[in-house]
């Protein structure tokens, strides 16, 4: 058998990737540019900053990728690219440079939903071994994935408001840390206790929907009073406060998902996989079943991702052509659907 080259673009929201993998999971280069930087001011990712940064370093990112794998375009087999979920104009750049490629070398084009690059990241860890649930963190998405078989993924339970990722960062905001938040808070909640009680929104409610609004207006709430009323907050325990309630539920529905669909693995990825408290967590709390996080540096957004779940479109035909467009609230099926 000749060895298989898929080339993956991943541009949905601030970081402009590009990966190779060989055959099944054999990641050759996957390079990440970054332009956290350029955000941080604005406390958020801007989108025109981001689609403009995105077009200023594709073409350099996919060159590099080719080079570090040692390989030129007519070596490829496929070029993938992340269809959406995400920001239209960041979308619009990795479609536009896909396509182009693609066209240019006579490629097929793999169109991958991004929360599926998320899941299928977890392949560097471990086998994966169908059916799976996941449990998918990260800035914009909070969601609870039944995964019957490779690349049929199927929503069970999802925020009904902010995401996990996008809470770290706003509550991050009022205690004036940097943009992103969510890894500074883990670490200072690693050095407090969960001392002021902040609300655990649903978890005792059977469904398997998140809400994660209440706890942020709860979290300011908190902040704005002591503010007014002159009181010091101890940082490392409100990081701690709100870290423990996040993983509360997130732990409580989980557990519940896993009792209402049956199953030998758990995948937990996203950006917010990468959080130390969350997954000391799933050591203590996921007895029932094998858990699979991917390695740190593919939790965050990068285009290896998008190449593991590409594989799986590729070997079941789900090939796009030139006519593809970017879908920035691109979702999973429901389970009935
Ligand atoms: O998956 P991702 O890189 O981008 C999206 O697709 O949204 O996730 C980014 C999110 C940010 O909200 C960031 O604060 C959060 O992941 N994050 C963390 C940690 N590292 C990144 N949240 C909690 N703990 C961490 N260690
Ligand atoms: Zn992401």
């Amino acid at each position: 058998m000749t060895d298989r080259y898929i080339l993956a673009i991943e541009s949905s929201c601030d970081e402009t990737s590009v990966a190779i993998v060989k055959n099944d999971k054999e990641l050759l280069t996957n390079i990440i540019a970054s332009q956290v930087e350029s955000h941080k001011r604005f406390g958020g990712v801007v989108p025109e900053v981001a689609s403009r940064h995105h077009v200023e370093v594709i073409t350099t990112c996919i060159a590099d990728a080719l080079s570090e794998a040692g390989l030129v375009a007519s070596d490829l087999t496929a070029v993938a690219v992340t269809e959406g979920p995400g920001l239209v104009g960041a979308l619009l750049v990795g479609m536009a440079a896909a396509k182009a490629f693609a066209w240019a070398h006579g490629l097929p084009l793999i169109p991958v939903n991004h929360m599926a690059g998320h899941l299928m990241a977890a392949k560097e860890q471990s086998d994966l071994t169908y059916p799976l649930m996941a449990l998918l963190v990260s800035g914009g998405h909070t969601e609870l994935v039944y995964v019957p078989e490779a690349g049929d993924y199927r929503i069970i339970g999802e925020t009904r408001d902010d995401a996990v990722g996008e809470a770290y960062d706003k509550v991050g905001r009022v205690m004036g840390l940097t943009y992103p938040a969510g890894r500074e808070i883990d670490q200072l909640a690693h050095q407090g206790q969960d001392t002021y009680n902040l609300p655990r929104a649903m978890i005792k409610e059977d469904h398997l929907d998140f809400s994660f609004s209440g706890l942020k207006s709860a979290f300011i709430n908190l902040h704005h009073n002591a503010q007014q009323k002159g009181e010091d907050l101890v940082l490392t325990d409100l990081c701690a406060s709100f870290q423990a309630a996040v993983l509360d539920v997130l732990m409580a529905k989980t557990k519940k998902a896993l009792v209402q669909y049956p199953v030998k693995q758990l995948v937990v990825a996203g950006g917010v996989a990468a959080n130390q408290g969350l997954r000391e967590r799933l050591a203590v709390d996921i007895t029932e079943v094998e858990v699979i996080v991917p390695p740190l540096r593919l939790c965050g957004d990068n285009a290896g991702m998008i190449a593991f779940a590409a594989v799986v479109e590729y070997e079941k035909g789900n090939l796009a052509d030139l006519s593809l467009n970017a879908k920035p609230s691109l979702v999973f099926k429901g389970i009935e659907d």
